[in-house]
């Protein structure tokens, strides 16, 4: 039987670990601030605001929320942007994604000041990312290197194939892979032989966002698969990447969706927060 990856235990060990350094915070007078802008009221961004938001709270950073209409202007959203870079009172900006077709996400990714850059989005803290230097890491990829590592899974050395090659999860997964010391190849739809490569891979990630694409012809027997997917599948039930029923027989360890990566973005972004309060101290970083 293949070890379950918990991703609700080990994201609640990780948030009690920072509700800890909070509180000590706190005690030196230091309130970590985190800034929520939504703009329109997409349902599933609705969601994963308030989750964050809720995350916030458990943990005691203070969180300020700017819910804005569908209509905003992209200037509107930069002066806020603007403002909230100018107060010394906050400590991360996240602009929740997708944004309007009206506003440019490259421009208002790229308005926020890089210290407060909690997302890891920023072509500054992707570049810092990719020359090993200190800096915000794109939090879904930050917490699956979380979860192997507290699974007590090693990653130097290792073949790690990663399924997809998105700005916010497949690149910087594979650079944090690589600064692990593994062998990383990034696949993706243009992949030619892909079961082949797929099937080299000692820890797989996928993230390509197509509902139980990876059976078990993709991977090889005793793999780590991570699933990065969130899907539905023809019953409308949620389902990852992979086809969970199938690779977990055949597999060491592999994550639940849900229940596996998910829990772990919201952390390792409360996480990114306590981190800004260093990172300011010690600009520049
Ligand atoms: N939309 C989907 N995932 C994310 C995320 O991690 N950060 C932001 N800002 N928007 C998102």
């Amino acid at each position: 039987m293949a070890l379950l990856i918990d991703g609700k235990t080990i994201s609640l060990q990780i948030k009690n670990e920072l509700k800890a350094q909070a509180e000590k915070l706190r005690e030196q007078g230091i309130q970590v601030t985190l800034a929520v802008i939504q703009v329109g009221n997409d349902p599933a961004s609705s969601v994963y605001v308030r989750n964050k938001k809720k995350g916030c709270e458990y943990i005691g950073i203070r969180s300020l929320s700017y819910e804005l209409p569908e209509h905003t202007s992209q200037e509107q959203l930069l002066a806020l942007i603007k403002e909230l870079n100018d107060r010394k009172d906050v400590n991360g900006i996240l602009v929740q994604l997708p944004l309007p077709a009206h506003i440019a996400e490259d421009t208002v990714i790229q308005a926020i000041d890089p210290a407060k850059d909690v997302d890891g989005f920023h072509p500054q803290s992707v570049g810092r990312l990719c020359i090993g230097q200190r800096g915000f890491v794109s939090c879904t990829p930050a917490g699956i290197i979380q979860l192997l590592k507290r699974s007590g899974i090693s990653i130097e050395g290792k073949e790690c194939v990663v399924l997809g090659r998105s700005n916010i999860v497949g690149k910087p997964m594979a650079l944090l892979l690589l600064r692990e010391n593994a062998t990383v190849t990034i696949a993706h739809s243009r992949t030619q032989n892909l079961k082949e490569v797929t099937s080299r891979a000692d820890i797989l990630i996928a993230a390509v966002g197509k509902a139980k694409m990876i059976t078990r012809d993709y991977v090889k027997e005793g793999a780590v698969v991570i699933d990065v997917g969130i899907n539905r599948d023809e019953n409308n039930k949620l389902c990852g990447d992979v086809d969970f029923e199938d690779v977990e027989p055949i597999c060491s360890a592999i994550t639940p969706v849900p229940g596996g990566v998910g829990p772990m973005t919201i952390a390792m972004l409360l996480n990114n927060c306590m981190e800004s309060v260093g990172l300011q101290a010690s600009l520049p970083f």
